[in-house]
């Protein structure tokens, strides 16, 4: 139970045809009668293929459109197959993904995170910058090494902070159905919080109906990233319902 300003942003990651955009009918009406609705953001991160007609379809709400990554370059050019950040701002996005650990693992380095962070934010574009170690750097107790790297480089040359969100997603949380201990993600966001001073801090990585009441014992998060259970509008709902009530 909070009664903080919190983010619920939902990353559909490679889900979704035209067809799952009704399921946001659900989310729409269900904000409309929230009372705490001037409490929560929602972002909603569909693949690329839907970000156009979702942010038609949303243009009368208060739920906001992301993107789940950005090709570094801030200028058009012959790069097959990817979307600058220029282009996803051009189509009404207002957030994008940047750094997820399913990107990292096929090589993306912090140096090319750096970069895409710089021109995303140059093209306007807010950012949600994913930070988390993999199970065998936690079990090396390397977590708060991993994290300060990935802060330190990643975030290298941003003056603009306030455009900026991290959300912490240790690689072994994600799709597994296991959230960090209480204590654990406590100290590690508050330990994020300090490194970064103050950028707001989101958690993702199993994030469902099920657990959320742990989660919403950590006082110093400001929201959550959640993957597999935002494909669904009912479990997403009952996310933001039972972190208010
Ligand atoms: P899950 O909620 O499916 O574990 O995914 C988390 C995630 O990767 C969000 O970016």
């Amino acid at each position: 139970m909070t009664n903080k300003y919190m983010y619920f942003v939902a990353n559909w990651k490679m889900f979704g045809g035209v067809k799952s955009l009704n399921s946001l009918d659900k989310v729409i009406k269900f904000l409309r009668s929230f009372k705490k609705k001037n409490f929560i953001k929602i972002v909603y991160c569909p693949p690329n293929t839907l970000i156009d007609l979702m942010v038609k379809k949303l243009k009368k709400t208060k739920i906001y459109v992301g993107a789940q990554n950005c090709h570094e370059s801030e200028k058009f050019g012959a790069f097959t197959g990817s979307v600058n950040p220029m282009m996803l701002k051009n189509v009404g996005a207002r957030y994008v993904i940047i750094g997820h650990s399913e990107i990292r693992e096929k090589g993306e380095t912090n140096k090319i995170i750096n970069l895409k962070i710089h021109n995303a934010l140059k093209s306007g574009l807010k950012v949600i910058f994913c930070i988390g170690e993999t199970s065998s750097e936690k079990k090396n107790k390397m977590t708060k090494n991993v994290l300060n790297k990935q802060i330190k480089f990643g975030l290298d040359r941003i003056r603009n902070n306030k455009s900026i969100i991290i959300a912490y997603e240790p690689v072994w949380a994600i799709g597994s159905g296991i959230i960090p201990k209480t204590n654990e993600l406590l100290e590690t966001v508050e330990f994020i919080k300090k490194k970064t001073k103050n950028i707001k801090v989101l958690y993702g990585g199993s994030v469902n109906p099920k657990n959320i009441h742990r989660l919403n014992l950590i006082d110093n998060l400001d929201g959550y990233l959640i993957g597999g259970a935002s494909q669904e509008s009912k479990k997403f709902i009952d996310i933001i319902k039972k972190t208010y009530n």
